[in-house]
């Protein structure tokens, strides 16, 4: 059977992993464009096409046909795991992310050598695998919705093979300015920007992100048709939301939190380890803070969630690591025997993170860039008590929050270190009006708008 609405991401809506006994079970898949998509596909007839990201998902496959253990029935496709280590760990993760999130120490990296190129060939081979399973899958005229960096090459890919459908390509991440993306090798940003060039609508979350991408179009292709591109932001939806976070293993995190933190005020942070979130430099800036501020030690704690991200790459488990050491040294200047000022816990623990988040009297959001960061959007929503946003100016959710956040400069420890003072100590009229703003910004334009508005965009 032929689907009319076709989603393509690398990551699917489940995966896979076995069981004590061995047995497959099946997972809701992880990371925020996945819980965006999921909640906006909804009752509708698509069909999602992923890739099998490990081994359990690669046995998975071999049941054949779509995979229906998840809330979208699932084309997951099992990939080559050379090619697909190549294009996912090695072009995607290693080169794509780190220019469009400016993560490079230039003087060393990025270094294009003939390594580099049998890497680049496995991101065109693994596209290709996309692009001729869309092709395979998509009914007469059907819309194809492509997710993410990891796909930039399918839009030309499937127009050669299926002139007749409808494509959309959503980048959810930052886009880099033209100087930045110069970085690359030149066919493989002529070869970039054709494949999102041949969609028929390219979105992105921001008009930053936008405008960075007609800048790049313009200086390499030599023009771009700016009718194809859009904006759609992406917000949260506060009914679920809030039901999730109102279950019984919430509520009982919750508890254990408020017996672990006691009447301190709460700081916190919930991220992946992962270099564009910056969770070193915020860490730095709360033992700034108590440096700076005296009076805060034993009134407050910092609840900082880290869990380990894209583990196979070496610089992501040395940025654990230093993660792990900046919290360690502000345990260790400022702890006392009844006092521990950093709370980090590594493990992905989702209800514990919600309590945290209902819990926190300040919510630290500081990347060094980052496509919107819906933690910034949950937060508020979350919060039992309303909360002080800090929110870096470099992310995309800075283009609809900044009025009521306190914005900083992801890189300005100290002036980090001044906003977490000036939240501590705002007081509660302000901010619960500040978060009661936020609220409403967050919530303007939920999952299935931005879905609808992308699909739309292609009638
Ligand atoms: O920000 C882009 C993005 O695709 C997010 O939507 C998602 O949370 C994250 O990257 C996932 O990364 P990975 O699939 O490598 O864990």
């Amino acid at each position: 059977m032929s689907a009319p609405l076709l989603v393509a991401a690398n990551r699917g809506p489940v995966s896979y992993a076995y069981d004590d006994d061995g047995r497959l079970v099946a997972r809701r898949g992880g990371g925020g464009m996945v819980s965006g998509l999921v909640s906006a596909l909804g009752g509708s007839d698509a069909v999602w096409v992923c890739a099998a990201m490990s081994q359990a998902d690669r046995e998975a496959t071999r049941r054949g046909g779509l995979l229906t253990d998840g809330p979208v029935p699932v084309r997951m496709l099992d990939i080559d795991p050379d090619v697909f280590q190549r294009a996912y760990n090695e072009i995607a993760n290693s080169t794509l992310w780190f220019v469009n999130h400016l993560l490079y120490d230039t003087p060393l990296q990025p270094r294009f050598d003939a390594a580099w190129r049998h890497q680049w060939d496995g991101y065109v081979a693994y596209n290709r695998a996309f692009a001729e399973a869309l092709a395979g899958e998509a009914a007469d005229g059907a819309q194809v919705m492509v997710q993410d960096y990891h796909l930039f090459l399918v839009p030309a890919m499937l127009r050669d093979l299926r002139p007749d459908v409808k494509i959309a390509h959503f980048t959810h991440t930052p886009w880099a300015p033209p100087d930045y993306f110069a970085l690359l090798p030149d066919d493989v940003a002529v070869e970039i920007l054709r494949g999102l060039a041949a969609a028929d609508h390219v979105g992105f979350l921001c008009e930053r992100w936008s405008k960075a991408y007609i800048a790049c179009a313009t200086r390499v292709l030599g023009d771009c048709d700016t009718s194809k591109v859009g904006v759609h932001a992406l917000g949260v939806d506060p009914d679920d939301l809030r039901e999730r976070s109102h279950r019984d293993d919430v509520e009982t995190a919750l508890a254990e939190l408020r017996a672990e933190v006691g009447d301190c005020a709460v700081l916190v942070r919930v991220d992946r380890t992962e270099l564009s979130k910056n969770n070193v430099r915020g860490i730095l800036a709360f033992g700034e803070l108590l440096r700076e501020h005296p009076e805060h030690r034993e009134r407050v704690v910092h609840v900082v969630f880290a869990y380990p991200s894209r583990q196979d790459l070496r610089v992501y488990r040395d940025y654990t690591t230093a993660v792990m050491a900046a919290a360690g040294a502000v345990n260790d200047e400022f702890g006392t025997d009844d006092w521990r000022p950093v709370l980090i816990s590594v493990r992905d623990d989702y209800p514990r993170s919600l309590a945290a988040m209902r819990l926190a009297d300040v919510l630290v959001v500081n990347p060094v860039r980052d496509g919107m960061n819906l933690v910034a959007k949950e937060g508020p929503v979350l919060s039992d008590a309303g909360v002080v946003l800090l929110l870096s100016r470099e992310t995309g959710a800075a283009a609809e929050l900044a009025g009521a956040a306190l914005m900083l400069n992801p890189y300005d420890i100290e002036a980090t270190a001044a906003r977490m003072h000036e939240a501590i100590t705002m007081d509660r009229g302000e901010r619960g009006d500040r978060c009661a703003r936020l609220v409403a910004a967050a919530t303007a334009l939920p999952p299935d708008r931005w879905f609808a508005d992308q699909v739309a965009a292609l009638r």
